[in-house]
């Protein structure tokens, strides 16, 4: 059987205020007037003969409605603290058969061309029934350091390198054969959790402890807190040997931060004014003087003023934020 696992327990900080902790970005309806939760749903309905949920007590409800209104058969993996990706995955593993084939994705990318999505998939689906761990690369356009990069050499990797430095993500584009991780990946539950038990078996054993004392499918807190908090990139994608890349074609953004989500905007017309500056939130008249390049983020709670090079610093102020309150 093929499973659609889908990861939504993240907060979407990078993209504060416009993602709050009750609702983050997935859940929000300001591209194409779709959840990027549902266009996630709706992407892998004909690939996948069943959905399985890994998400988070404080915002499960929003990843339901959606669901009940498509009245989707899913099943619910409710995260009672977040332990980040490694975890989340170990966890549909093990609510999984050994044989199944999983097929893990966020919930807040935008994925264009569903013909060679599909393919991709079909490579991938093909390669992880032969017991790879399969992810999928993109073709970097950037030294971007919010991704991990694979490199590669045809659909064997090299080696996997998570958020690398500005000098060396400038390198590895130079360099040509490294592609970027688009955060999908494709293997059979066995398989992942054995990598996981070699590779990071502290997160195995605690994990595994945690989800068989989950009731009802929400996962026990206390066991839960003993789960080190580490990302699936960093705890199997950089150590595995069983990693291939399949090279894809498809349009790929992951609105990680308001610099791509601010691409991602122009590259379906919404206005800039003349010197690129954006106004994202409200159709109240805006006017910028003497700036360029600058995000306004208007919500009805907090503004944001964001130089667009810095988006990556709103992530540490989201981190401050959350200490202070
Ligand atoms: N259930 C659950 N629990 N989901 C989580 C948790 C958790 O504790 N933490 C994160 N997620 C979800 C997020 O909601 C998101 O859908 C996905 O897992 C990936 O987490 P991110 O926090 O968005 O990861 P990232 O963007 O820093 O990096 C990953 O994605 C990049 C591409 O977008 C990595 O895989 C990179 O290598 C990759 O380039
Ligand atoms: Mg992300």
């Amino acid at each position: 059987s093929i499973t659609h696992v889908i990861l939504t327990g993240g907060v979407g900080s990078r993209l504060w205020p416009l993602s709050r902790k009750s609702r983050p970005k997935q859940y929000l309806d300001i591209f194409d007037g779709k959840s990027l939760f549902e266009m996630t749903v709706d992407r892998n309905k004909d690939i996948a003969t069943k959905i399985m949920v890994v998400g988070n007590i404080d915002n499960c409800h929003l990843s339901k409605a959606i669901l009940a209104k498509t009245a989707t058969d899913y099943v619910d993996i409710i995260e009672s603290t977040p332990r980040n990706t490694a975890a989340a995955i170990a966890f549909a593993a093990f609510a999984s058969d050994d044989d199944a084939i999983l097929i893990v994705t966020p919930s807040d990318h935008i994925i264009g061309n569903m013909e060679s999505y599909e393919r991709a998939m079909g490579e991938a689906i093909d390669k992880a029934s032969k017991g790879c761990i399969v992810t999928f690369g993109i073709i970097p356009t950037k030294p971007e350091i919010g991704y991990g990069y694979i490199e590669r050499n045809g659909d064997d990797v090299v080696s996997f390198r998570e958020k690398p430095n500005q000098v060396t993500a400038a390198d590895f584009i130079a360099k040509g054969n490294f592609l970027w991780n688009s955060g999908m990946f494709c293997f059979k539950a066995s398989v992942f959790l054995e990598e996981l038990k070699l590779y990071a078996p502290k997160v195995y054993e605690k994990s595994k402890i945690a989800w068989e004392k989950s009731v009802a499918g929400v996962i026990d807190f206390e066991a839960s807190m003993q789960i080190p908090s580490i990302s699936v990139d960093y705890a199997v994608m950089e150590k595995s040997k069983k990693i291939k890349v399949v090279s894809s074609e498809f349009i790929w953004s992951d609105l990680g931060s308001f610099e791509s989500v601010y691409e991602y905007l122009v590259s379906i017309g919404h206005p800039v004014d003349k010197h690129r500056n954006m106004v994202i939130g409200t159709e109240k008249y805006t006017a910028f003087i003497g700036m360029k390049d600058t995000i306004f983020i208007y919500t009805d709670s907090a503004h944001l003023i964001l130089q667009k090079e810095f988006s990556q610093d709103v992530k540490s102020l989201y981190g401050t934020l959350e200490r202070e309150n």
